[in-house]
């Protein structure tokens, strides 16, 4: 438990309310957190000091005064308050576990003098943090055994050192899974958030899920109207992207693959022509029947056997995103997918070229604009699960190796 004091100044003396209301809630952070302490030093029209003191208290966790024009003064809180952590506690062999993770308590961390402190609402968990819990060397970093994951997260700054945010304000970032957290002002940026799009689509679609399917597309795919497009794990957040740019900007026919009937519906409403389910077709069988004369492009989010169906049936220069392998990240080497049709790469004289999408990081702020401008068009619609409950990281990055998400997977803190 950590001690922290607020100090909070009003000044209702060019206002006509008769009732200001502050409420406590956005200082008290975790179900642990109390006030111990709550002292106003005011001064109102009111004559006596028990007349003043009638116009403030806290009442259900909201410190609310009733401001007779012209209150000015301050009140000090006092709050002893928890923070919680979700730490990496063991490695995994094949799959993430249970006991892959631990939830802890952990310190509440110092506003940095020129950044901010913020409350977590939303982590993003995603495929490529399976590599990181990997012993040995992958594209991003490795976790310790015993620190808390890390990655993008979306929160609202409760103290801020940085005169560019202020109390209140939506950021998102990359940062531990830790409930609050301290930033310096380069690793957050403010976003703004409506009911179009609400603060978690910038960890799916106008984020690093977006970026990673617009980037690709313009540099390495370049689809052309009328070219076939087929994307693998076609329903989650980098693949609905994927899906919707090559159908909905490029105009291209478009066939995706997921892991249900619910997902193949998704696909067909967000406009995909073609759309199956790799548990009920084969999809050497959906590829002959769907793309007879040959792929164009093949979006390979998942690698293994349905990338060595694509390579069979891809035409001549043709061009493959080699984007994740999710069915390979919980195989070791040894059980890797061995894949038989890479000649195919020569005789169709194909593009096959793999990407990380921070290669682009400095024309990041163009494509968050363009992906944000699609949005704004109606020509990509922000699709996501959400998970409930810091507790439940786990359960949602599990999920993400079952098919559990629709769309982005997101966990929302509250
Ligand atoms: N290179 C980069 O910079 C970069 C950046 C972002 C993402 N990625 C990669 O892009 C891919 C998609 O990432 P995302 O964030 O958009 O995740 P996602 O597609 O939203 O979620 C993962 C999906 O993968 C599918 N899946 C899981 N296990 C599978 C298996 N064994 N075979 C086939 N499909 C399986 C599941 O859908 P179904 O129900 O359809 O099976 C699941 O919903 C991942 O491979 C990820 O690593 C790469």
């Amino acid at each position: 438990m950590e001690l922290a004091t607020y100090r909070i100044k009003v000044d209702a003396s060019s206002i006509d309310k008769k009732r200001v209301e502050v409420s406590v809630i956005p200082f008290l952070r975790n179900p642990g957190d109390r006030i111990l302490q709550f002292a106003a030093d005011v001064d109102t029209h009111s004559k006596t000091k028990a007349a003043r003191d009638k116009n403030y208290g806290i009442m259900d966790d909201r410190l609310t005064i009733y401001a007779q024009k012209g209150l000015r003064g301050t009140f000090d809180l006092e709050i002893s308050m928890s923070n919680q952590t979700m730490v990496f506690a063991e490695r995994p062999t094949e799959a993430a576990t249970a006991s892959t993770f631990r939830l802890d308590e952990c310190a509440m961390p110092e506003c940095p003098t020129d950044g901010i402190m913020i409350r977590a609402t939303h982590f993003s968990v995603d495929p490529y943090m399976r590599g990181r819990m990997a012993e040995g060397k992958s594209y991003a970093p490795g976790w310790e055994v015993g620190s808390p994951g890390e990655g993008g997260m979306c929160g609202i700054v409760v103290e801020s050192n940085d005169p560019e945010l202020v109390v209140g304000d939506a950021v998102t970032g990359f940062g531990q899974w830790n409930k609050f957290i301290a930033a310096s002002k380069v690793s957050f940026r403010k976003i703004e958030v409506s009911d179009a799009v609400p603060a978690s689509a910038y960890l799916g679609q106008v984020g690093m899920p977006g970026l990673s399917a617009y980037f690709p597309l313009e540099k390495i795919a370049k689809p052309q109207p009328d070219e076939v497009v087929f994307v693998s794990g076609a329903a989650g957040a980098v693949g609905s992207t994927v899906g919707q740019i090559c159908k909905n900007v490029k105009g291209c026919r478009v066939i995706g693959c997921a892991g249900t009937d619910e997902k193949v519906e998704f696909l067909k409403s967000l406009g995909f022509d073609e759309a199956f389910n790799y548990n009920t077709m084969s999809v050497a069988e959906a590829l002959d029947t769907y793309a007879p004369e040959g792929i164009d492009v093949y979006w390979d989010n998942v690698g293994g056997e349905t990338l060595d169906e694509a390579l069979a049936r891809m035409k001549k220069f043709g061009r493959i995103v080699a984007c994740g392998a999710i069915s390979q990240y919980n195989n070791g080497t040894e059980a890797a997918y061995g894949l038989k049709n890479t000649i195919n790469v020569v005789k169709q004289q194909l593009l096959w070229q793999g990407f990380i999408v921070t290669r682009w990081a400095e024309e990041f702020p163009e494509g968050l604009a363009e992906l944000a401008k699609l949005v704004g068009e109606g020509k990509l619609q922000i699709k996501e699960t959400v998970v409930n409950g810091f507790e439940n990281i786990p359960t949602a990055f599990m999920g993400l190796f079952t098919g559990v998400n629709v769309g982005k997977m997101v966990v929302k803190v509250d």
